[in-house]
Formats: C-alpha cells, sequence, structure tokens
C-alpha cells in the first residue's frame, strides 16, 4: 500500500494520510477502528454502488466492530443539490447521528462532494473521509477538500473547504466501473502530465501500446503520481488564490464546450477538446513546440478521448459561454497555458479573434 500525508495551514492536526492500494478495505476498517474508537461510522453512497459495493465495505468495517450504518441517494449529478444535502441530514438526526460520528463518502464525485458539504454543516462539522469509487474520484475530487452542491443557477455555486480525515483509494473499486467514466478519469491524469509531469505521458503512452490501461500496477502508479501532485498543490495553495488555478488547465475552454453540448460530452470529453485548445494557444502565443503539442492530441486519442470539436457543435455558443466566464472572473478569462510540458502559468486573457480561430482550428 502507497501512503502519502497531506499537510494543509501548516498546522499538525490538520494532516491526514491518502491510503493507495487494491483491496485495502480490512486496512481501512483497522485505521479507522484505531483512530476512532468509540465513533460511529456513517456511508454516504448512491444506490448505483451501493448494489455493487455498499454490503461489502460495511461488512468489512464491522468485522474491525465498528458501527456503521448506510444512508443512500439517488445517482447522478441530480443528486448534488441542496435538497439531497438536507435528506441526508434529516437521515443522520434520525439515525442518532452526534458530533462523534464520521461520515464515509463512498462513490464519485458526486458523492464525495455532497457528503464533504453535509459533514461541513451538520452539527456544525462532523469528520468526513473518503473512499473513492471512480477514478475522476480517485485522482481530482477526493484529495483538496473542497465540497460543493450545484443550484439552479449553475454548478458548484455552494461549497465549503473542508478537509477530511482520510482518504482511502481502493483499486479494486474500478474493475466495475465502466470505460467511458474510466476514460473520463484518464483526461484529468493527461492533465497532470501536461502541467506536471510528463513522465506520466510516458506511463499512459507505454500502457496505451501494451494494452495495460486497467492493470493495477499502472493504475496504483499514475493515480499515486496524481495524488501527489494534487496534494503538493493544496498544500501551497488550499483555498485556491493562485497556484492551485493551473488545475484548471483545459478546463475554461472544456466547460465552455460541456454547457454547450448540454452535457451530452462527458467532463473528461469536454476537458480533452479543451486541453488540445490550450496546448494550441500555447504554441500560437507561447512558443510551446508544435510537436508537443501533436503529442498531447495523441495521447487523447490514443486513450478514446476526443481531440475535436464535434461538427454538430455551434462555435458561437461555445465562446459566448467562454465570455460568460470572464464576467464571472471579474473581466479576464484565466486560461492556464503551458510553455513546455510540465511548465504551466496563468494567462492574463486572450483576445476573442485568437480564441476564436484556435477553436475554429479544432472543428471536425
Ligand atoms: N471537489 C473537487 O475538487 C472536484 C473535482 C472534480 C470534480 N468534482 C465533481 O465530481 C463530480 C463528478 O464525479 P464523477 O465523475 O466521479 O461522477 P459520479 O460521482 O456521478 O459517478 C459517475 C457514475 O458512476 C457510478 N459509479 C461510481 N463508482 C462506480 C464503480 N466503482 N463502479 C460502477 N459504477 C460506479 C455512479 O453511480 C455514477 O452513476 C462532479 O459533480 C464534479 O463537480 C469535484
Ligand atoms: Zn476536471
Amino acid at each position: 500500500m502507497n501512503r502519502m500525508n497531506v499537510n494543509v495551514g501548516g498546522k499538525a492536526d490538520h494532516s491526514y494520510g491518502i491510503y493507495i492500494g487494491e483491496e485495502i478495505l480490512d486496512r481501512v476498517g483497522m485505521i479507522l477502528a484505531r483512530d476512532g474508537r468509540g465513533r460511529r461510522h456513517v456511508i454516504v453512497t448512491d444506490t448505483r454502488i451501493d448494489a455493487l459495493h455498499g454490503e461489502r465495505v460495511q461488512a468489512a468495517l464491522e468485522r474491525m466492530d465498528l458501527r456503521v450504518d448506510r444512508i443512500t441517494v439517488p445517482p447522478g449529478e441530480e443528486s448534488k443539490g441542496i435538497e439531497t444535502v438536507l435528506t441526508v441530514t434529516e437521515r443522520l438526526t434520525a439515525l442518532g447521528a452526534d458530533r462523534q460520528t464520521v461520515l464515509i463518502a463512498l462513490g464519485g464525485g458526486v458523492v464525495g462532494d455532497l457528503t464533504g458539504f453535509a459533514a461541513s454543516i451538520y452539527l456544525r462539522g462532523i469528520p468526513v473521509i473518503h473512499l473513492p469509487t471512480t477514478l475522476l474520484a480517485q485522482v481530482d475530487s477526493s484529495i483538496g477538500g473542497k465540497t460543493g452542491v450545484d443550484t439552479a443557477a449553475g454548478k458548484n455555486l455552494l461549497g465549503t473547504f473542508n478537509q477530511p480525515k482520510g482518504v482511502f483509494i481502493d483499486i479494486a473499486f474500478l474493475r466495475t466501473l465502466p470505460d467511458e467514466m474510466f476514460r473520463s478519469g484518464l483526461a484529468e491524469v493527461i492533465k497532470y502530465g501536461i502541467i506536471e509531469s510528463p513522465g506520466l505521458l510516458d506511463d499512459l503512452e507505454g500502457a496505451v501500446a501494451n494494452g495495460g490501461l486497467r492493470e493495477t500496477a499502472f493504475l496504483e502508479r499514475i493515480i499515486a503520481t496524481a495524488c501527489r501532485i494534487k496534494k503538493e498543490i493544496v498544500e501551497l495553495d488550499e483555498r485556491d488564490r493562485g497556484l492551485r488555478r493551473i488545475l484548471n488547465f483545459g478546463h475554461t475552454v472544456g466547460h465552455a464546450v460541456e454547457a454547450a453540448s448540454g452535457y451530452a460530452l462527458s467532463h473528461g470529453e469536454s476537458v480533452a477538446i479543451g486541453m488540445v485548445a490550450a496546448a494550441r494557444l500555447s504554441e500560437r502565443l507561447h512558443g510551446l513546440p508544435a510537436v508537443d503539442v501533436a503529442r498531447i492530441a495523441a495521447v487523447i486519442r490514443s486513450v478514446g478521448l476526443p481531440d475535436r470539436i464535434p461538427a454538430e457543435m455551434d462555435l458561437e455558443d461555445i465562446l459566448s459561454r467562454l465570455s460568460l466566464d470572464k464576467k464571472k472572473e471579474g473581466g479576464t478569462i484565466h486560461f492556464v497555458m503551458i510553455r513546455k510540458l510540465g511548465t504551466p502559468f496563468v494567462n492574463g486573457g486572450i483576445p476573442e479573434g485568437i480564441l476564436r480561430d484556435a477553436l475554429k482550428g479544432l472543428k471536425s
């Protein structure tokens, strides 16, 4: 098992572990029993994950004499609303959950964001730990302490910073993850490779070449690298005031494409297109070598993600969503660019003409 420590705010009591391995539920139970003697644990998950893994997880923890209950919510982004938070907190009250109770978020980013949020407001805050079950949650959303729910006006408009007491990443959960969801998570892994660790891209290229994208040793390696990159950025900028922005590489155009597709494109597919856009803009404006742009697009294609904007999509719609972003950010859209692989920085604004050209060039 791979273990790393996250240290935020420079305070020892804010530090917690990220554990990565395969079939680690028994160890999770032992660690929780050691750290949470006498505490109750409540698993929050969605019904789909519950059907696949809920009982097994609960049983593993109960073997360590922990008292464990389970709350389920419907699967999907629709559950990431304040109504679901209220349902969860009402269930917690009904179960008699007190301030000693620990919530366990068992699921993807939806369950993680929702449970982290509920934990930060129930009785003014109770502990949460993450058991992420999607690749996206294992490399991204379970690390860093951002929680959130959506409102009618937009995604993640309500939320808190709430660091978990631990993150336990069991690669075995990925065995039941559908390919499309798996690919979506790979987009974030490619992102880490581009902004911080070109070695990750070498590793991905190797795995594609030998058909080993789902092999344990490879997964354990790329997840550990991704977690290390994210946690080091979060340690320096927990509250998203500067450095953490580089994690948005590919996300500016990505979010616009995702929304313009009416969410027909997944987050990963949209970010993949956004990363190619950011790479091309980096070439045009900041001298990123053309071979690197080509390499980024090739890696994206090789894992089955799109590197072009679908023909039926309206460029003007995408552009207008980008200018909406601009209003939110106070006048300029912050684009994360790279001068070379592993060297990201935030560009203070890109003229609309150049943006339009770049998007046109990406149309399939
Ligand atoms: N907090 C953060 O820093 C952060 C970062 C990135 C994304 N997010 C959020 O994450 C959310 C997306 O998360 P996601 O992509 O994990 O989606 P998700 O949580 O909706 O999970 C996707 C689907 O996969 C199913 N599933 C989960 N694990 C499974 C498994 N092991 N086997 C089979 N099916 C499984 C779920 O039931 C669900 O239907 C978004 O709401 C986004 O805003 C948060
Ligand atoms: Zn993302």
